[in-house]
């Protein structure tokens, strides 16, 4: 079996990378721009990590709620809740591959950079599906299928990225409708250019 990255050790300096920080920055962006969103929704981010996405999108939901396996992950992101102040962010510690679901309902889930760490993405749409509102949201943001040097270190990478047909097949296959895939953002590495996807759909 394909070892786990151990991302408690590299939640430490997760956010010391500004790569990391501006492509957060624009999948946000690109999540706004896409989804119709409310401050009245409920929204979730599955793999939330030190919540760069999570505290972004917060501001404009009623509340958000990030999900991660990470403890070291969490722990970040509960120094920035407070530091920041924000009243409507919670976390929860979850593994959504060990078949347990976090608690409550909502109105938009969200994940960036998430999906090429889990092994089998079918059944994981599904049950987050089963934690949507009818006509929820789900925005996901990966990598565009890419040829493996993307990561330098392949511990913990079950797919190197996702085509537009396999996102919108995965999520026609969970019951998805409306389904919309975007270019969110690009990251350049050396001098090489990995586009990043945004999938929408809605949970009718
Ligand atoms: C590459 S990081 C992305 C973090 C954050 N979304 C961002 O954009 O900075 C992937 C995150 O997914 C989390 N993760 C991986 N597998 C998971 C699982 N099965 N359940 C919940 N979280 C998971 C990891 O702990 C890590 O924080």
């Amino acid at each position: 079996m394909t070892q786990l990255r151990d991302f408690n050790a590299a939640a430490l300096n997760w956010d010391e990378q500004p790569r990391r920080v501006k492509l957060a920055g624009e999948i946000a962006a690109a999540i706004e721009a896409a989804v119709p969103l409310s401050e009245q929704w409920d929204g979730l981010d599955f793999g939330c990590g030190t919540g760069l996405v999570t505290l972004q999108l917060a501001p404009v939901l009623r509340s958000m709620t990030g999900v991660d396996s990470s403890s070291g992950m969490l722990e970040r992101l509960s120094a920035k809740i407070e530091t920041a102040g924000f009243s409507n962010v919670r976390t929860e510690l979850c593994n959504l591959e060990e078949g347990k679901l976090p608690a409550g309902m909502y109105h938009l889930i969200t994940s960036s950079m998430t999906l090429h760490h889990i092994r089998e993405i079918a059944p994981l749409l599904k049950s987050l599906k089963t934690l949507l509102h009818p006509g929820g949201w789900i925005a996901l943001a990966d990598l565009e299928t890419e040829d493996g040097t993307f990561h330098d270190d392949p511990t913990g990478i079950f797919h190197h990225g996702f085509s537009a047909k396999e996102l919108t097949d995965l999520l026609e296959g969970a019951g998805f409708s409306s389904i919309a895939i975007t270019t969110a953002a690009t990251v350049t590495k050396g001098d090489r250019t990995f586009p990043v996807l945004l999938a929408t759909a809605q949970s009718l």
